[in-house]
């Protein structure tokens, strides 16, 4: 399968928006729909409001112990019962960009601690995250993520969604737009 992901938010697709919270930084249009679909769609006509590209890409600060944990615990995506999603595009600042990549590891782990809280909310959420910096020079966010999970854990998700936002990692968030979703076929 291609690595490449595309997000269109619009009137069609499998996922109706439930909400849509502009975090830090410039809005996205108000959908009702988004459409996941998979390899490079960009170029290509659509009747979107906005597309997002991002793609799947080798790990840069998860260490050995922590990967199998992850291995482990995480479930894959599609659950049946998962008919619950989030989509939340990211950008980081310059400021996290110019930092080494030893002084990233420290913010996201030592001091934010982002696996280990986000180890506590599996298998409950299903997550995938695609890469846009590398993707071209204009892209409006550096991060896709994506989330899966079942009615029954969207408190859950929301908390862990809180303890992130509060977290060093986040003061180098300097866009970020959350939306909710749920699965309306297959
Ligand atoms: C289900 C719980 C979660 C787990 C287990 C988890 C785990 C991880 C891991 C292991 C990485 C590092 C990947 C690497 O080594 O390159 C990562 C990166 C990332 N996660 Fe999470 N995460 C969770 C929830 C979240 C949530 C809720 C958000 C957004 C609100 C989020 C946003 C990100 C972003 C933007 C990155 C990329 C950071 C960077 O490269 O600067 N994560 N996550």
């Amino acid at each position: 399968m291609s690595r490449v992901a595309t997000f269109i938010g619009g009137t069609a697709g499998s996922w109706r928006v439930v909400s849509m919270e502009t975090i830090a930084g410039l809005p996205l249009g108000i959908v009702d729909r988004v459409a996941v679909l998979h390899g490079d769609r960009r170029g290509q006509p659509h009747d979107g409001k906005w597309l997002l590209q991002g793609m799947t890409s080798n790990e840069r600060y998860v260490v050995r112990e922590e990967k199998q944990i992850l291995v482990a615990r995480q479930p894959q995506l599609g659950r049946p019962q998962a008919t619950c999603a989030a989509l939340i595009p990211i950008r980081k600042s310059a400021a996290w960009w110019n930092l080494t990549q030893d002084a990233r590891r420290d913010i996201f782990e030592t001091h934010s601690h982002h696996i280990e809280i986000g180890l506590e909310f599996l298998p409950a959420i299903a997550r995938k995250l695609h890469h846009c910096r590398d993707l071209g020079e204009h892209e409006p966010f550096d991060f896709l993520t994506w989330f899966e999970y079942a009615p029954d854990h969207a408190e859950a998700f929301d908390r862990m969604v809180t303890k992130l936002r509060s977290t060093q990692e986040w003061t180098y968030v300097d866009r970020e737009v959350d939306i909710r979703l749920v699965r309306v076929d297959g």
